[in-house]
């Protein structure tokens, strides 16, 4: 069974190359489930209901969440409506689900989001949450997105629970990691990246970013065009069986297209 992740889909141009690449990505390798990080996915900011299912059309089957998820406030009563997921360790009266369950080939799968403590919204301890709700998921396979700041965060999550789940991926940060493994039989990358403008800083402008640290004034975070950028789609790709994987990025310019697999 091969499983997808996408990182943080950023904005328009985010979402751009989802519908350009992924129903092709989908064939080539076969994939039967896709999981995607949505907190950034309209104007940089959470997602919008329509946003939502735009990408669960292009072929995203499951969406995970994070510090934006509730950016854009329409998406509340979607987010039971919706196969969206938002970290398990929030406060509990936050709307929507920490994990769910999937049909995948025959098989369940249990897609889990959980918040890192390190620079992020007040939450509950996302170590002591997992082991809790762990051994009350009754699922064939557990992949987790931990979606945190802190790459030692990450790193402590994965090594007390590799072996026990079939993956561990980060997400957040909007910087890809090199560090794609398989330990134990589970799956782990400190951070997937970015889907979304990458010549600017993190899917963002440049200009209004930098003026921030050099005046202290703050001013609007702006995704770029589409077309005035240079774009990437950086996902993970895990054969849950097999236990064979790969990272994959395809970065576009214009009209041509270079890609990127390294395999695990
Ligand atoms: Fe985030
Ligand atoms: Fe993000």
């Amino acid at each position: 069974m091969r499983i997808a992740f996408i990182g943080d889909i950023v904005g328009r141009p985010g979402r751009y190359m989802v519908r350009e690449y992924l129903p092709k990505l989908r064939k080539e390798f076969g994939l039967d489930f896709v999981v995607a990080n949505f907190e950034n996915s309209s104007h940089g900011f959470g997602i919008t209901p329509k946003n939502a299912k735009e990408l669960l059309n292009y072929g995203i089957d499951a969406m995970t969440g994070g510090n934006h998820t509730l950016d854009k406030k329409e998406i509340i009563e979607y987010l039971d409506k919706l196969p969206l997921i938002r970290p398990l360790n929030f406060p509990e009266k936050y709307p929507g689900v920490g994990y769910r369950i999937f049909e995948v080939a025959n098989r369940k799968v249990a897609i889990i989001n959980l918040i890192g403590n390190y620079g992020m919204p007040l939450s509950d301890n996302p170590f002591t949450t997992i082991e809790k709700v762990l051994p009350r998921i009754e699922s064939d396979h557990i992949l987790i997105d931990f979606h945190s700041e802190a790459t030692a965060e990450k790193r402590t999550l994965f090594m007390m629970l590799a072996g026990r789940v079939d993956m561990v991926v980060g997400t957040h940060t909007h910087v890809a990691t090199d560090d794609y493994q398989l330990y134990r039989d589970s799956f782990y990358i400190t951070d997937i990246g970015l889907t979304g403008c990458y010549d600017n800083i993190i899917g963002m402008e440049s200009t209004p970013q930098i003026h921030r640290v050099l005046t202290g004034i703050s001013s609007h975070h702006k995704v770029p065009e589409p077309s005035k950028c240079k774009k990437v789609l950086q996902m993970v790709v895990a054969d849950l069986e097999k236990k064979e994987g790969f990272t994959y990025k395809v970065f576009e310019n214009g009209d041509s297209a270079t890609r990127e697999v390294f395999y695990i």
